[in-house]
């Protein structure tokens, strides 16, 4: 793109973290919107980030989506030094299996000679199954599990895309509408102020969880994902790594 032949795609990368107030930005080259390639080329880089910050032996919770699919396709086998167990991050938010953090996690076990959970939780709980599903021994296990996580990677995605791909009723996609909500992470809805407008219901990582987590990746690229990474970014720990691509990157260093 034209921003990166007049400035370095690393100077970008620093004004980005700067001004998005977060650890570190990594940007890859493109607009995974236009491309797949990109997409792909955002999951390489992601891997290679985890590579580097995994050590000895790792929980590593994921949540689901395409970008988080095309990590697992990235990442390459272990050796004996790095214990990893992929976790999903939350219960289910109405995923296509193959997006669906469970799935996501055994393909990453099966990469990098792993191991991996399977958390089975329906997608929106009521408050009275909430409290029983959590006195269930296994998933109690797993719960614990995810929150002692040393490492979460998560998705980012555009709000009302992400509400129509979970098939939500059209009451909650018009109070989405009404309150502005632009970006989605976590099953968490945000306006561009960062503020929350809505949550789904579910068992696993909670937004005021990831501040106990050292090590936070947000992998999302895309001119149409912008929005959303800049609202999410205003409620994102200071500790977290962006993995994005230019086409995103471009229109936040403008914004
Ligand atoms: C979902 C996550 O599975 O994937 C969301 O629950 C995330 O939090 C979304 O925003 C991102 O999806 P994609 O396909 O754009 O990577």
């Amino acid at each position: 793109g034209l921003m990166r032949e007049l400035k370095g795609i690393d100077v970008l990368e620093l004004e980005l973290k700067h001004r998005l107030g977060i650890k570190k930005v990594i940007i890859v080259p493109g607009n995974a919107d236009e491309s797949p390639f990109v997409k792909s080329e955002l999951g390489k880089a992601a891997a290679a980030c985890m590579k580097k910050l995994l050590q000895g032996e790792n929980i590593i919770a994921i949540t689901g989506g395409s970008t988080m699919a095309a990590v697992a396709e990235k990442l390459t086998p272990e050796t004996e030094e790095k214990k990893l167990l992929f976790v999903p991050a939350r219960g289910g938010i109405g995923e296509d299996v193959q997006n669906q953090a469970n799935t996501i996690c055994a393909i990453m076990a099966r990469n990098t000679n792993g191991k991996h959970r399977v958390f089975y939780v329906p997608d929106q709980v009521s408050t009275e199954i909430y409290q029983s599903l959590i006195k269930e021994p296994d998933i109690e296990e797993n719960l614990h599990l995810i929150k002692s996580a040393n490492m979460i990677l998560h998705g980012i995605g555009d709000a009302i895309t992400m509400a129509k791909r979970r098939k939500s009723t059209p009451e909650l996609l018009s109070r989405l509408a009404d309150n502005q909500a632009v970006g989605e992470a976590f099953g968490y809805y945000f306006n561009e102020a960062g503020e929350i407008v809505h949550k789904v219901l579910t068992l696993g990582i909670q937004l005021e969880d990831l501040e106990d987590i050292p090590h936070v990746l947000a992998v999302a690229g895309g001119a149409s994902k912008a929005k959303a990474i800049k609202a999410y970014m205003k409620k994102a720990p200071a500790s977290t790594i962006l993995i994005t691509d230019e086409g995103a990157a471009e229109w936040l260093i403008k914004g």
